[in-house]
């Protein structure tokens, strides 16, 4: 590439602090199969021979198979992935892969790889969430009449089925599964062709080369195609936010597994020791889950910041979007499949948590809409009951334990038919409105995800 204007090979440091083929031949796949296609839209175009386009065809799947096996030599001195297949193609099979390059850049051809990696793994991605999206619906299934106290602000709130809980992140899973289908439209367009920023004066046939590819579309702006990573940056933030509802589950099961809560026991094959302390029992997935989501953000604010100050079209500082994505990727992956294994081995305490839903504060409010179906104007109902709860701590008896004298004490429409309402089973029975947990809702949502995910 040097050769012709170059008076002098790079400094070894330039070449050192410049090269990516250590990290960016993870897109050598997408790179061959783009360069097949290219070869492909050249023949069309009678720029190459059929026996020429052919010729490069094999070789470069003669190249795939090296790499595969881990024969392919790597050459830190061709810089980067593009160059060294290029190189390695022109080895084995000379004049025509000297062609293969022509009316192309590796400014379009990193942008095709790099498209074509994020649509790979935007499915991949999508293939855990649902994983783990069914993984829930297991558990809930297991668990459909399970109650365990919902908590705000981390105090006991109101009580829930358990189920409702595992319904709610299989919601959450499902913005995500949305959002990446959303970024794939985005993401599905075809750069090549642009060149280096204005085409080329040997036109290939790109809508061709997006059918042999596999793209939706072709994108119409060859100044805006090599520069545009929008899409990584977009799919960044999605596995950003895939992290942080990791983070956020991972979060609860922490909590949940301390002896405090003792809600959940993690299963021994994903739980650690400790070095000094022979009882511990650490829940070191949940909070390596946790920790990582550090980094996908980090990844983002990284991409965000690359491109932040670029002049238009290619600038080497494009280069800097890889490690950032590979690494996020990486991460949510594993991530996802370490929470579809381990989920299932979760053992739930059932009696812990029927026994801390059966706190009678948990049912307050619902004494409150008690009086409130008396006629008491609900701000009003709060604050009786908001004495109720102070006159039974003095007495130190629950709440459902205040003698109808002195309740009545506090408010006449306190009657006796309000122990009825200290029933937890009968006060979710009645949260029957589009998205409360009566137990009707969360089996016709349980069967709603059932249908779409089993
Ligand atoms: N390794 C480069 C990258 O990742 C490929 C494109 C290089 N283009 C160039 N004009 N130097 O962005």
């Amino acid at each position: 590439m040097r050769e012709g204007r170059f008076d002098q090979p790079a400094a070894d440091l330039a070449r050192r602090f410049s090269a990516s083929v250590e990290f960016d031949r993870r897109l050598a796949r997408y790179d061959i199969i783009g360069s097949r296609a290219h070869a492909t839209a050249l023949a069309a175009a009678k720029i190459i021979s059929a026996d020429e386009r052919d010729k490069i065809d094999n070789g470069l799947r003669e190249i795939q198979n090296e790499i595969d096996s881990g024969k392919f030599q790597w050459d830190a001195a061709l810089e980067d992935v593009h160059m060294n297949i290029e190189a390695a193609l022109t080895k084995k099979i000379g004049e025509a892969g000297a062609k293969l390059h022509t009316a192309r850049s590796r400014n379009d051809q990193v942008a095709l790889d790099l498209r074509l990696y994020v649509k790979d793994h935007i499915g991949e991605i999508t293939t855990r969430l649902k994983q783990l999206q069914r993984a829930f619906l297991g558990v809930a299934n297991q668990h459909v009449d399970l109650v365990m106290p919902g908590y705000t602000h981390l105090q006991r709130a109101q009580p829930v089925y358990f189920a409702h809980y595992l319904l709610g992140q299989v919601e959450a899973f499902a913005r995500d599964v949305d959002r990446l289908r959303d970024c794939l439209k985005r993401t599905d367009v075809l750069p090549l062709g642009s060149g280096a920023l204005a085409g080329s004066t040997i036109p290939l046939d790109r809508q061709l080369l997006a059918r042999e590819l596999g793209f939706a579309s072709v994108s119409e702006n060859s100044l805006d195609a090599v520069s545009d990573r929008d899409f990584a940056a977009e799919f960044l933030f999605d596995l950003a936010l895939i992290g942080m509802h990791l983070s956020r589950l991972s979060e609860d099961f922490i909590l949940w597994s301390t002896s405090e809560f003792g809600f959940v026991e993690f299963s021994d094959a994903f739980s650690t020791g400790s070095s000094l302390m022979p009882q511990k029992k650490n829940p070191d997935m949940a909070e390596l889950t946790r920790g990582k989501t550090g980094r996908l953000y980090g990844n983002l604010m990284s991409i965000l910041t690359t491109l932040k100050g670029l002049p238009s079209t290619y600038n080497r500082d494009l280069q800097e979007d890889k490690e950032a994505l590979f690494d996020s990727v990486d991460t949510v992956e594993l991530a996802l499949d370490v929470w579809s294994a381990m989920l299932p081995e979760i053992k739930i305490n059932r009696e812990r948590m029927e026994s801390a839903a059966r706190d009678p504060l948990l049912l307050a409010t619902d004494v409150a809409e008690y009086l409130v179906r008396k006629g008491v104007a609900f701000r009003e109902a709060h604050a009786l009951v908001g004495r109720l709860v102070r006159r039974a701590a003095e007495l130190n008896v629950s709440l459902d334990n205040v003698s109808p004298l002195q309740m009545q004490e506090i408010s006449p429409h306190f009657d006796v038919d309000l122990a009825q309402v200290f029933n937890v089973r009968r006060s979710l029975e009645k949260r029957i409105a589009v998205g409360s947990p009566s137990p009707q809702n969360v089996a016709a949502r349980l069967e709603h995800w059932r249908k779409i995910l089993l």
